[in-house]
């Protein structure tokens, strides 16, 4: 493949830096988030248009229900209106939408929106828009872990199987490749919970850059960045 052209497989993104974009302008926490939809709607049509496989967003963690009850409200308001509003979208662009996260914990309404995306999109062959939404990545592989047990003991698997391949399918979504490229908006360097088994070998890129900001110009520069490093997973290249 021609260089230039190499993108990564999989982008996965810490989408922070909202409420400090709001602040910065004088105005409430929550218009940081409204705003950050439009930059949710720019980077997915973006990746879409780059042939990336898979796009990521971590949009709600576990830890995110110690905020403000009226904060947590008007994300679970944002989030529903995303979904219903960008089907159109999803459907043009070829998009499947999928999510991870304890999605059972969600309240109802949003459970229903997420599950009817995700059939109405569930024939499209273009790139996977994932929504992590009340995730943690510690509770995804203590799910996982459960989750073997549970074969174990109900005799589908021995102990003897259990190795990193097969853990993998044990996680929140089956066959998902790692993600290539995991971007941080908002300039800390953290990696907060988020996509932990699958993040071993991605390259980080940071940027200050807060999410409500970020636009198709800042992903053309993690691309690029992105471009000029060597991937040696643990060997010499
Ligand atoms: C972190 O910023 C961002 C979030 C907790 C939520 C991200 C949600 C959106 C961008 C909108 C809804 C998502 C979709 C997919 C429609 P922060 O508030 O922690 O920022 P701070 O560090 O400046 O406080």
């Amino acid at each position: 493949m021609n260089k230039k052209e190499h993108v990564p497989a999989h982008i996965a993104v810490i989408m922070d830096g909202n409420g400090r974009w709001a602040r910065q302008q004088g105005f409430a926490r929550i218009r940081g988030h409204k705003q950050g939809v439009d930059s949710v709607r720019e980077i997915t049509r973006e990746c879409a248009k780059k042939n990336i496989q898979q796009l990521t967003l971590y949009a709600f963690s576990q830890e995110n229900w110690k905020r403000p009850q009226r904060e947590i409200k008007f994300l679970m308001k944002l989030l529903k209106e995303f979904l219903i509003s960008e089907r159109k979208e999803v459907e043009e662009n070829n998009i499947r939408l999928t999510a991870i996260g304890r999605i059972q914990g969600l309240p109802d309404d949003i459970q229903k929106e997420i599950a009817l995306s995700i059939e109405k999109s569930r024939k499209n062959t273009g790139m996977i828009l994932c929504l992590a939404l009340n995730y943690g990545g510690r509770a995804e592989i203590v799910d996982a872990a459960q989750a073997i047990a549970r074969d174990v003991k109900n005799g589908k698997m021995n102990i003897g199987e259990i190795d990193e391949e097969t853990f993998k399918h044990y996680l929140y979504m089956k066959n998902m490749p790692d993600p290539d490229l995991l971007i941080r908006t908002g300039g800390d360097m953290r990696v907060s919970n988020f996509l932990l088994w699958e993040i071993s070998y991605a390259e980080l890129w940071v940027t200050p850059v807060c999410w409500p900001e970020f636009r198709k110009e800042h992903l053309e520069i993690a691309l690029n960045d992105y471009r000029r490093r060597e991937r040696r997973f643990g060997g010499l290249g």
